[in-house]
């Protein structure tokens, strides 16, 4: 029997009704599979602000840097418009991101095969995909300094942003595109604007040098303006895209809408490993829905298959991370689909019909294979 610890932060928005649905599928597991979950459970974002004052209370965090893995909903909404950016939702999370050191964050596009008609592109382009976004999650413009708004002296006002990228936060997860790579279809794409920015041209020469290192993987270089749009003209030319933090934010957006929902897909945000544990927080792509939070509504599959990534990543237990991608195959093969996936004709299923759904899939699963 393996024990594990884990965190789950529902944070806002349609963030509590998919972690509750997480939650029955992790009871599940619990209960039928020989795993033992230690489970605590806290606010991020704005709900930690309203509770705490804060988007991420010191005694979260430190509860998150003790356990073997992290499983969030997500962050945001209207409410907290006003708050003051380092008091904001979202700063919780930047803050837990780089506090744990989470550099790597793998987003996985892929196409369901039952979601291909779902996309917005033509079903053959999109069938059958599977590319991996890895993004750099701990630096470049997010973090960099300066930034503000302020008043020259001359009176006029301006706002900056730093881009800013140090030899090793690049080497470190081009190390990790490259793994990735040897284990998928041996190609890496290393997404930057070389053409513009100094931090770009400085981004493909440490690709170039670091790749070396792997003579079996096929390294391109590629500008992300290009990439956005080979992305939805073409996307099975992609194994891996290797890019930086505000680049990787905008293209897993934009891969996530080609397999059908941004309601479907998955995350993992990892650190390095430092004797033998490596801290690692799974995330849904999609954002908080304000709009139509609370009303049943959202899609909890991405919550569900991040924690599918966990099984797999944190805890090594690839066979029930299967079992669970199985689980979710079987219920949208069944046309099982909230409103964001509903095919023409068929009644979308609520947010706990759909957690539902799930649970029988397993069951069903599991008594077939044992
Ligand atoms: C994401 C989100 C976050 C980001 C926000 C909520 C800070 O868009 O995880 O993609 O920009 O990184
Ligand atoms: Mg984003």
């Amino acid at each position: 029997m393996k024990n594990v610890s884990l965190l789950l932060l529902p944070g806002d928005g349609i963030g509590p009704e998919a972690v509750a649905e997480l939650s029955r599928t992790i009871e599940w597991f619990g209960n039928h599979r020989d795993i033992n979950f230690n489970i605590t459970t806290d606010e991020l974002g704005g709900a930690a602000y309203d509770k705490y004052g804060t988007p991420l209370a010191d005694a979260t965090l430190e509860t998150a840097k003790q356990v073997d893995a992290i499983v969030m909903g997500s962050v945001g909404g209207p409410k907290w418009d006003d708050v003051e950016r380092h008091l904001r939702p979202e700063a919780g999370l930047l803050t837990l991101r780089k506090e744990l050191d989470l550099f790597a964050n793998l987003r996985p596009a892929t196409c369901r095969a039952a979601l291909a008609s779902a996309s917005s592109l033509h079903e053959e382009l999109v069938s059958g995909l599977d590319i991996m976004i890895l993004r750099e999650l701990t630096a470049g413009v997010y973090f960099g300094e300066p930034r503000g708004i302020e008043t020259m002296p001359d009176g006029r006002r301006r706002a900056l942003d730093t881009q800013v990228y140090y030899e090793e936060e690049i080497e470190r997860l081009m190390r990790v595109g490259f793994e990735l790579a040897s284990k998928r279809n041996g190609k890496v794409h290393s997404v930057e604007k070389a053409n513009v920015m100094e931090s770009g041209v400085f981004w493909r020469q440490v690709a170039t040098r670091v790749g070396k290192d792997y003579p079996d993987i096929t390294l391109e270089h590629m500008y992300a303006d290009n990439c956005a749009m080979q992305l939805v003209r073409q996307p099975k030319q992609f194994d891996v895209i290797a890019t930086d933090n505000l680049f990787g934010d905008i293209l897993s957006d934009c891969a996530a809408m080609l397999t059908g929902s941004l309601g479907m897909l998955p995350s993992a945000s990892l650190g390095a490993e430092i004797d033998g544990k490596r801290a690692a927080l799974y995330e849904p792509v999609h954002g908080s829905a304000p709009d139509i939070a609370g009303q049943g509504l959202a899609n909890p599959l991405a919550t569900i298959l991040s924690f599918a990534m966990c099984l797999r990543f944190s805890f090594d237990l690839q066979t029930d991370a299967d079992l669970l991608e199985q689980a979710v195959d079987h219920v949208l093969a069944k046309n099982i689909r909230t409103a964001d996936i509903a095919a023409e004709g068929v009644k979308p299923v609520s947010t706990s019909e759909m957690g539902t759904a799930i649970l029988e899939a397993l069951d069903e699963l599991h008594a077939q294979s044992t």
